[in-house]
């Protein structure tokens, strides 16, 4: 194997706090006779240039222990032990480091020799997913930086494509049958054809039990949070992976024609209000259950453990969507408070949704309210309502909503306007004989 040193590029490219604390790591590791690996993700994106910060260290030796070594000395905390032998380490200024132990047969051998060190770093090696992330790094400092490619990641990297490394691997862990569609539309990688047709066989056979359909909704959940995950959604669909999200989905143009007004939609959302927090994922997600019976929804939301508020997020952009767009769509003008009455019980998920499923005047409405409608507030405040002799209850959220409407409609546009509004509302009612709480 030809041997490259990364070091060089891991000191530009890497932060310096980083660098450091791969360097401590491999100088402890040594002091303590431990063999110290930067592992996954991590030397990919280092090699490709792109931003990565999550460190995963695989040791041969015990890497708990290590773990504690490393916490010990350089003032961190080891949280979540497993008993498979990894564990966290946080450091101060928000570093932290996953540490793995390679697994082998190696407590039967002395960790400081060669042979035995590289043969369970390959084993650990080999039971990853992909060639591109089956790359390590070597932190001890005689060699630190030496890069250990037993299986071609290295130039499959340069030849931009995704390849397992065996041919059970989605056998294993069908979870990277999603995998392998994420990294290819992120970093725009090809599935290399023989991992393809594995892929293929392994959606013939693969089977998403109770404990692995979480680590399937979080493998779902990282494709949706991609930028532009329209592309990815496409490979699962030619890959026949959507039937594991529901066999009833058909990719089709409708869905392609909606999936592809969230991608714009979000893009446009993100971009008008980069602070706004919402969950992208669950508007792909509900997109995807858009030809299922309302049943359906329901018992797939349940399959893949959703939290009852996004189940209900779902659920409320499809109940009723046709009847709120008829409204929007009408050509004549439109009060801006039948606008918001058409929106404003909406959470913010649903209402892109409702956006992205359509065009041109509803479209332009929806943006108007996102944009300028939900932001007005009265400007009376409950306080000085009560102050007014409203009682709490229904009716006093009655008048606060109407007092919006007008203003939303321009017809009060002062505060004085609001208690003028209010007095004639509660006259009104004293008038008629209604009650005023
Ligand atoms: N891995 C694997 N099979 C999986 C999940 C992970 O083999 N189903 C391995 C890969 O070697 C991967 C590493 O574990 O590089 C770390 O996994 P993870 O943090 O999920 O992925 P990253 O490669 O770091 O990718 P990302 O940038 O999305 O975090």
């Amino acid at each position: 194997m030809k041997q490259e040193n990364l070091k060089q590029m891991m000191k530009e490219k890497l932060p310096g706090k980083v660098f450091h604390l791969l360097e401590n790591t491999g100088k402890i590791a040594e002091k303590e006779g431990y063999s110290a690996y930067l592992v996954g993700g991590m030397v990919r994106d280092l090699l490709l240039g792109v931003e990565n910060l999550d460190i995963d260290i695989t040791v041969e030796g015990e890497g708990i222990a290590f773990a504690e070594k490393l916490a010990k000395r350089l003032s961190g905390r080891v949280q979540g032990k497993t008993r498979f032998g990894t564990a966290v380490v946080t450091f101060p200024g928000r570093l932290k480091v996953d540490v793995a132990t390679a697994r082998s047969e190696y407590y039967e051998h002395p960790a400081a020799l060669p042979e035995v060190r590289s043969s369970s770093l390959r084993e650990d090696q080999f039971r990853r997913d992909f060639t591109i992330n089956a790359m390590s790094i070597r932190l001890n400092p005689e060699d630190f930086g030496i890069l250990i490619d037993f299986f071609g990641g290295r130039k499959d990297l340069e030849k931009r494509i995704i390849r397992a490394l065996h041919k059970g691997s989605f056998l294993d862990d069908p979870t990277r049958i999603f995998r392998a569609v994420r990294f290819a539309e992120r970093y725009r990688f090809k599935i290399e054809k023989r991992t393809e047709t594995l892929i293929k066989k392994a959606v013939k056979l693969a089977m998403f039990d109770e404990l692995t359909i979480e680590r399937l909704r979080d493998e779902l959940v990282l494709i949706f949070s991609e930028k532009k995950p329209l592309r990815a959604i496409e490979k699962m669909a030619e890959l026949h992976e959507l039937k594991f999200i529901h066999p009833r989905i058909r990719f089709n143009k409708g869905l392609k024609k909606l999936l592809a007004g969230v991608e714009e939609t979000l893009i446009w959302f993100k971009d008008s209000f980069p602070n706004e927090k919402m969950i992208p994922w669950l508007i792909y997600f509900a997109a995807l259950l858009d030809q299922l019976t309302p049943k359906e929804v329901k018992t797939t939301c349940r399959r893949f453990h959703l939290s009852r508020k996004n189940e209900e997020k779902i659920i409320k952009g499809r109940k009723g969507v046709a009847k709120r767009l008829k409204e929007l769509s009408k050509k004549e003008e439109l009060k801006p408070s039948r606008i918001y009455r058409q929106l404003e019980d909406l959470p913010l998920e649903t209402l892109l949704l409702l956006m992205a499923r359509t065009e041109k005047v509803a479209r332009e409405r929806i943006v108007f309210y996102l944009n300028e409608l939900r932001q007005i507030k009265s400007k009376v405040s409950g306080k000085e309502l009560l102050e007014l002799g409203l009682k709490p209850g229904p009716q006093f959220a009655r008048i606060l909503k109407n007092l919006l409407y007008a203003r939303l409609d321009g017809r009060v546009r002062t505060k004085r306007d609001e208690m003028k509004y209010v007095k004639k509302y509660l006259d009104n009612l004293t008038r008629t004989g209604q009650t005023v709480n």
